[in-house]
């Protein structure tokens, strides 16, 4: 009987189908994460694993050479040594598409939550700062008519791009190296440099894979040539973006606001003083945090880890190279 580690507690519909393809299931359901030597010995005990927000480096990919494949319970695969992955011929998945929407929720969820200041004035009623109304206090800023920008014209910011058209009639520009022709065609997106993206974006999302070249891109320097009106959305990696200077682009008023679903480092300390600031809203990295997302994401996951042991193509590989090895 083939056997799969799984590194945290995932979906019953995930292990259900895994256990229906005979495979034997090891799960983690201790809440803390494993430590990279434990990884490691459970891993000896077992062909595939199936890895939630675990780092799969090449120190760990060197003593587990045997497993059969590797299949991640998420669609971002920054945490991963893929080249080393696949050097040693170790098929890597992902669960690409089916967080697209939940995730564009989350982005749009933080939008306009940040444009009405929405998460501070709920901290503020439990204040019992709700008292005396005045027309000139608590004003946010409307979101009709201005220009959406994406970093990362990809399947979320598609859907992004498509809340915001619908809901607001926005004006989409995006940068990406390749053009959107289905963005361009249907909602009027507009490619534009990245220099475009700082200066004209009312509210600028982020929904890039993180990379080298994307690392903190969003850093002083970005943050100085935005909007001072603008709203800065980051669903994707934390580490998009610098935090001290996100910071310091709020104190100096460089830029109006911002909302994270992610944040660099993370979890995010309780007294972050980012978690006090009228205009930021900021999620715990609950992106695709849906029942029926999480649901989808499980299946994707046990797919391939099942193809991985039958020793055939992954249906969604994030290393597809290794076959024509
Ligand atoms: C993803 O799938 O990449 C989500 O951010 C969950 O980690």
């Amino acid at each position: 009987m083939k056997k799969v580690f799984i590194t945290r507690v995932i979906p019953e519909k995930g292990l259900e189908l895994l256990k229906e393809a005979g495979i034997e299931v090891n799960m983690w359901t201790q809440k803390r994460p494993l430590t990279p030597q434990e990884l490691i010995d459970y891993c000896s005990q077992n062909d595939a694993l199936l890895s939630v927000s675990t780092k799969i480096d090449a120190a760990f990919l060197n003593a587990s050479k045997h497993l059969k494949v590797i299949a991640l319970h998420s669609a971002g695969y920054d945490n991963v040594d893929v080249e080393e992955a696949s050097r040693l011929k170790i098929p890597v998945g992902n669960t690409p598409g089916v967080l697209s929407a939940a995730t564009a929720d989350t982005a749009f969820l933080l939008m306009l939550a940040c444009s009405r200041k929405a998460f501070y004035m709920h901290k503020q009623i439990q204040k019992g700062a709700w008292d005396f109304f005045e027309p000139t206090a608590n004003l946010g800023i409307e979101l009709y008519g201005k220009t959406l920008g994406i970093f990362g014209l990809g399947r979320i910011g598609m859907e992004m791009a498509k809340r915001c058209k619908g809901a607001y009639n926005m004006q989409i520009i995006y940068h990406n190296r390749a053009h959107n022709e289905q963005a361009e065609k249907e909602l009027g997106a507009v490619k534009v440099p990245f220099e475009a993206l700082l200066k004209k974006s009312d509210v600028l999302s982020v929904h890039a894979a993180l990379s080298l070249s994307t690392r903190e891109i969003f850093n002083l320097e970005a943050f100085s040539r935005m909007k001072t009106e603008a709203i800065f959305i980051n669903t994707a990696r934390g580490g998009m973006h610098n935090e001290r200077d996100l910071k310091t682009a709020l104190d100096q008023g460089m830029i109006w606001g911002a909302g994270l679903d992610v944040t660099n480092p993370e979890p995010m300390a309780a007294d972050d003083p980012l978690l006090d600031r009228p205009n930021v809203c900021i999620l715990p990295h609950i992106g695709s945090a849906t029942r029926e997302t999480r649901d989808a994401m499980s299946v994707l996951a046990a797919q391939n880890i099942i193809a991985g042991l039958k020793g055939e193509r992954l249906p969604h590989a994030v290393n597809p190279e290794i076959y024509d090895l």
